[in-house]
């Protein structure tokens, strides 16, 4: 099956709607383009648990901050288009921003307030809303079966399982793991904007993660080991947002249960973040 491009919202829902109709199950990967290999992945899984693959490719304006790069987000439809083609996505779904926000300004917004002022929302104001906000408005578009999320996004991933709970979305959610460059940087959009020396140095995070993972194994005292992660980021240069350890399932303090290493840090023109879930035995 060729890859099908819709730009609206009414040719997606006609093109769910005749796929419905034959009992087949549709499988939803939202993004922002500029894809990469980390991106592919979750398509690859969506065409594993479902007939038909969605993929979206929209910079959602309202999950920018005033200063932030949404202006200069990379924009790359066509190869994006190729790339998906050969991962086996059925429709590319690009919808304009009027498709999204029929009266500019949204007059509905989706907010998960437990989950948006902490880590990442402590630094990016409005930026989770903007992501629920959008994501209900995805799900609504195309009606997912199933839709799939990378674990890169730690705190993001999270933020749509409360909000497809919550509201009683009909579909499942599916987490990947981050697919990783050699050097262990998570792959993003965003690291096009390092040097090749910051990509280099930008491996730094990866091993700090398993270091750290290695120091709470051993019984070190977390919050040491996370103030001298911090000061090893600065040394190398980083600009840390945070580093920091929070219970895998809540987000919420560190438990006996199963920890996640959460760090954003700016190196350059990027803003980079990772997570590693540490587990106990
Ligand atoms: P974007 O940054 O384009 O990411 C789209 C999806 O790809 C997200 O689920 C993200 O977690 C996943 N992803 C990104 N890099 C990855 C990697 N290295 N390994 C595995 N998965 C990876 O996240 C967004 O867009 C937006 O916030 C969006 C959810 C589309 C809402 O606008």
């Amino acid at each position: 099956m060729p890859l099908s491009i819709s730009h609206t919202r009414a040719e997606t829902q006609s093109q769910v709607s005749q796929w419905r109709r034959a009992g087949q199950r549709i499988a939803l990967v939202p993004t922002m383009g500029n894809l990469h290999r980390g991106h592919f992945a979750l398509v690859e899984r969506a065409r594993q648990v479902a007939d038909r693959v969605i993929a979206t490719v929209f910079v959602n304006p309202t999950q920018f901050g005033p200063d932030e790069d949404f202006n200069t987000y990379p924009r790359t439809l066509d190869t994006d288009a190729t790339g998906l083609a050969e991962a086996g996505c059925d429709l590319l779904y690009a919808p304009s921003i009027a498709d999204m926000y029929p009266y500019g300004e949204p007059r509905c917004w989706v907010e998960v307030p437990a989950l948006s002022d902490i880590l990442c929302g402590a630094f990016r104001p409005g930026h989770f809303r903007g992501v629920a906000t959008v994501v209900a408005r995805l799900f609504l578009h195309t009606q997912p079966d199933v839709a799939v999320f990378g674990e890169k996004d730690f705190q993001q991933l999270m933020v749509i399982r409360y909000m497809t709970l919550d509201l009683g979305f009909p579909t499942e959610i599916v987490g990947m793991p981050t697919v990783r460059e050699d050097n262990g940087l998570a792959m993003s959009s965003r690291n096009q904007y390092l040097t090749p020396k910051e990509r280099q140095r930008a491996g730094l995070i990866y091993r700090l993660l398993r270091d750290t993972e290695a120091a709470v194994h051993r019984g070190d005292a977390l919050e040491r080991t996370l103030a001298g992660g911090l000061r090893t980021l600065v040394a190398a240069g980083f600009s840390p947002d945070y580093f920091e350890a929070r219970d895998a399932e809540s987000l919420g303090p560190v438990s006996d249960g199963d920890l996640v290493l959460l760090v954003a840090a700016r190196l350059g023109k990027a803003r980079l973040i990772d997570n590693w879930v540490v587990r106990r035995p």
